[in-house]
């Protein structure tokens, strides 16, 4: 028996169904998991009978009466115990999806049950019932599919799909974070199928984006979308970066898989889901600057202006939150180029701290970022540029020691100036605060009030005004 079973909340369900003499079984993700060795913390029993009435008489008999939530239309209830979201739910012949406005309507056995679940390693079940305690229920070669790395439906797939077009993300999703392969006939279905995913409502879909975008080789994930003829429904902007443009024999290289490449280099170095979405549009404005002319070839021009500009409306799109996070990629998009030309210039001290300025506390993640956009065919080239980024690093790590310029708050502030020369807000307060920004920046004056002092009475008096007594 599978050691995931030990639980003691298995055996108290077990009890309890089988006093009722109500069929009662494990299924789904969290026995999907337990083959494949994976610890989870969501348990869906389901229940050839009232999953209502299950899940009350066990939150019943559980220790420090649990929360219990009960969805009378859809004949579901939750509980929450111990960490463990435990959902029981009666045995149905319709599609499982779990934002479903649709009451359940048809009882049905846990065969009907598990035909409706979206993919064989899902609709594998556990038996809780006394009798056969702890045996595999595997209709469908759930088994064999996870020892071969297959993801397929159970049903014919055009139906399996149809009952909720949001399984071809998942499909898809599920296949990058298994490293699993699709079926063909399921993948075909998909390809046929895409243009429905249109129906489904985006958050539903970012959601499985984002648990692709946070898997080990995401590029795997983005590939299959495109193959599949999804991203050009969800995400039509990456895939647009795609192509090579041939032009009098010259071609720029293929964005769309440059940017994957990234990603998946910095996947390596980060779990930061915002981070991983700074890589993914790094070079979302390029397609929009492209341009060719004779002597230079393509250029991209002002190509990081263009994608942070396109950010918050591909946030908005996707609903992605419209917030610090939004701004945090904006910020990478926008300074990407920045590193890497630090990197080629002879590194000087007012460049990096202006980098510092503009960055602030995302600098150490811009460096990340940047160091995985290093993807030159050429080895030579690749550690060419890593060895100048640590040289980067070290100068910044120096800069930010001595000058404090990560987190930088002028030392005078627009009262100081307004109330030393008497005057009343206007354009010439800002013309000074930016002027000992700039000196600061440059290296003209150090980071400190008294310097800074200094220059702004040298400034007002340039500018016509007196220090009031
Ligand atoms: N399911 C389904 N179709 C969907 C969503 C879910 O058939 N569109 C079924 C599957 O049997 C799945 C179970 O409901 O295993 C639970 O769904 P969910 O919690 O979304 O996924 P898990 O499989 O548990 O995987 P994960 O926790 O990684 O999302």
């Amino acid at each position: 028996m599978s050691k995931h079973l030990q639980h003691p909340v298995f055996n108290i369900i077990s009890e309890i169904a089988g006093r009722e003499k109500t069929p009662v079984y494990v299924i789904g993700g969290f026995v999907r998991d337990a083959i494949l060795e994976r610890e989870s913390k969501d348990i869906d029993i389901v229940v050839v009978g009232s999953g209502i009435y299950l899940a009350e008489a066990v939150a019943a008999r559980l220790e420090k009466s649990p929360k219990i939530t009960v969805f009378k239309t859809f004949g579901t209830a939750m509980i929450k115990w111990m960490g463990y979201d435990i959902e029981f739910v009666g045995a149905r012949k319709e599609s499982y999806r779990q934002d479903s406005r649709k009451p359940l309507v048809e009882i049905g056995t846990l065969e009907d049950d598990q035909s409706r679940r979206d993919f064989t390693i899902n609709a594998l079940a556990y038996s809780l019932n006394r009798e056969d305690y702890g045996t595999l229920v595997d209709p469908f070669n759930g088994v064999g599919d996870i020892q071969d790395k297959i993801i397929r439906t159970p049903l014919e797939p055009g139906i399996t799909f149809t009952d909720d077009p949001l399984r071809m993300m998942r499909a898809i999703r599920f296949a990058c974070q298994l490293d699993f392969r699709i079926e063909e006939k399921t993948f075909e279905a998909i390809q046929q199928s895409a243009e429905r995913i249109q129906i489904v409502s985006m958050e539903r879909i970012t959601e499985e984006l984002n648990k692709i975008i946070l898997s080990q080789r995401p590029s795997y994930g983005f590939k299959l979308l495109e193959r599949a003829k999804l991203l050009q429904h969800i995400f039509p902007e990456l895939l647009n970066m795609k192509g090579v443009n041939p032009q009098n024999g010259q071609m720029h290289k293929d964005n769309f898989y440059h940017t994957l490449k990234v990603l998946d280099n910095l996947s390596e170095k980060t779990d930061n889901l915002w981070l991983r979405w700074g890589a993914i549009l790094h070079d979302i404005g390029k397609p929009d600057t492209k341009r060719f002319s004779e002597e230079t070839g393509w250029t991209f021009h002002g190509h990081e202006i263009v994608g942070a500009r396109m950010v918050p409306d591909i946030f908005r799109r996707l609903k992605l939150p419209l917030n610090e996070k939004m701004k945090y990629v904006q910020n990478l998009v926008l300074l990407h180029l920045r590193p890497i030309i630090l990197s080629k210039e002879e590194i000087t001290d007012s460049a990096v701290r202006r980098l510092l300025f503009d960055a602030g506390d995302d600098i150490d993640d811009l460096m990340t970022m940047c160091e995985a956009d290093i993807t030159s065919k050429n080895p030579e080239t690749v550690k060419k540029h890593l060895r100048n980024f640590k040289i980067v690093r070290k100068k910044l790590k120096e800069i930010e020691e001595k000058d404090a310029i990560r987190n930088f708050q002028s030392p005078i502030s627009g009262d100081l100036i307004i109330k030393t020369f008497g005057i009343t807000p206007g354009r010439e307060v800002g013309i000074i605060k930016t002027a000992i920004k700039d000196a600061i920046l440059d290296g003209v004056i150090r980071n400190d009030y008294k310097q800074a002092y200094e220059l702004m009475i040298k400034l007002g008096k340039d500018m016509g005004f007196e220090p009031a007594e």
